[in-house]
């Protein structure tokens, strides 16, 4: 079985730079998995929120959430991307937003932050997919974090959604080693063999279940995206300024949120809350 190692990752995300700012940006399918998270940022983090946004990288969201709150706490592994994350900020003048760049890992967050810190947490663009063995502890700490009654917004790699994007590439490899990974779901050295990018990719129940089972109920699961994935071209046509665009990315948001579709991105996105105890009362004597 793969095993999470925060060196490979911190050292990887150091090493990526400025491509992890660009990489929403890299295709217009690209761009409308960014759009779909965003739906979500803005749907559910409300001016006033503290925010925690773990895993931040460089700031493409954090961008975004400084448009809706100023008190966003920045956390991630990687230097590299604090530091970036920290310059873009400056740059682009959402700093004010921000109280602090921390550097920490999601596994273990008590160093810096006690319980119930934050009205909402934002983990997007796949942290989970890289704790392996100790994804339990992640979520746990996810939960803890929040306050009760808050909102943790969190996307995962897709294992379906995946191999729906890459299709063409999938059917090129052994198809004992495609067998293993999509009965482990691990892009692991068992899998894929040694000194490759090891991760994670979920299954809906999969992900629903251990964002359940730490204690997080989940109110939404969608898609990073679903219809668009394999369309381009077409979308290389499409201005973003043009209602088509809006229209493509309204569809994208309701078929991306249908049971049948939630496997098809390449990203799994869950809205979750942590329950209030009037909540855990209230459900108690039902
Ligand atoms: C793919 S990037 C996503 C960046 C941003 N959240 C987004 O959605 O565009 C993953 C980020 O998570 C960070 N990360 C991965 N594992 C982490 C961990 N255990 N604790 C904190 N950050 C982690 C990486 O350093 C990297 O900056």
């Amino acid at each position: 079985m793969a095993r999470y190692d925060p060196d490979w990752i911190r050292a990887h995300y150091d090493d990526y730079g400025m491509r992890e700012w660009g990489r929403w940006d890299e295709s217009p399918v690209e761009r409308v998995k960014f759009h779909v998270h965003l739906h979500y940022l803005r749907s559910h983090v409300h001016p006033g929120d503290r925010v925690l946004e773990i895993g931040a990288g460089a700031g493409r969201f954090t961008r975004e959430l400084a448009k809706i709150v100023d008190r966003i706490v920045v956390a991630d592994i990687s230097p590299g991307q604090l530091r970036l994350n920290r310059e873009n900020a400056a740059r682009l003048d959402f700093a004010p937003a921000v109280e602090d760049w921390i550097e920490c890992d999601l596994c273990d967050l008590r160093p810096h932050f006690g319980d119930g810190a934050f009205d909402t947490v934002v983990c997007t663009g796949g942290p989970l997919s890289y704790v392996f063995e100790r994804r339990d502890d992640a979520i746990r700490e996810l939960h803890r974090v929040t306050k009760d009654g808050g909102t943790v917004l969190v996307s995962v790699m897709s294992l379906w959604g995946s191999v729906h994007q890459y299709l063409s590439g999938v059917l090129q490899i052994d198809p004992e080693v495609n067998r293993a990974i999509v009965k482990t779901g691990d892009l692991s050295p068992e899998t894929i063999g040694p000194g490759r990018h090891y991760t994670h990719m979920y299954r809906t129940e999969e992900f629903r279940r251990a964002l359940e089972q730490g204690g997080l109920t989940v109110e939404t699961l969608s898609a990073s995206d679903c219809l668009s994935v394999n369309w381009a071209e077409l979308l290389g046509e499409i201005d973003e300024d043009d209602p088509t665009w809006a229209h493509l990315i309204e569809m994208e948001i309701e078929a991306c949120r249908e049971p049948g579709c939630v496997d098809m991105g390449s990203h799994m996105i869950a809205v979750c809350r942590k329950a209030a105890p009037n909540d855990v009362r209230s459900s108690a004597s039902d």
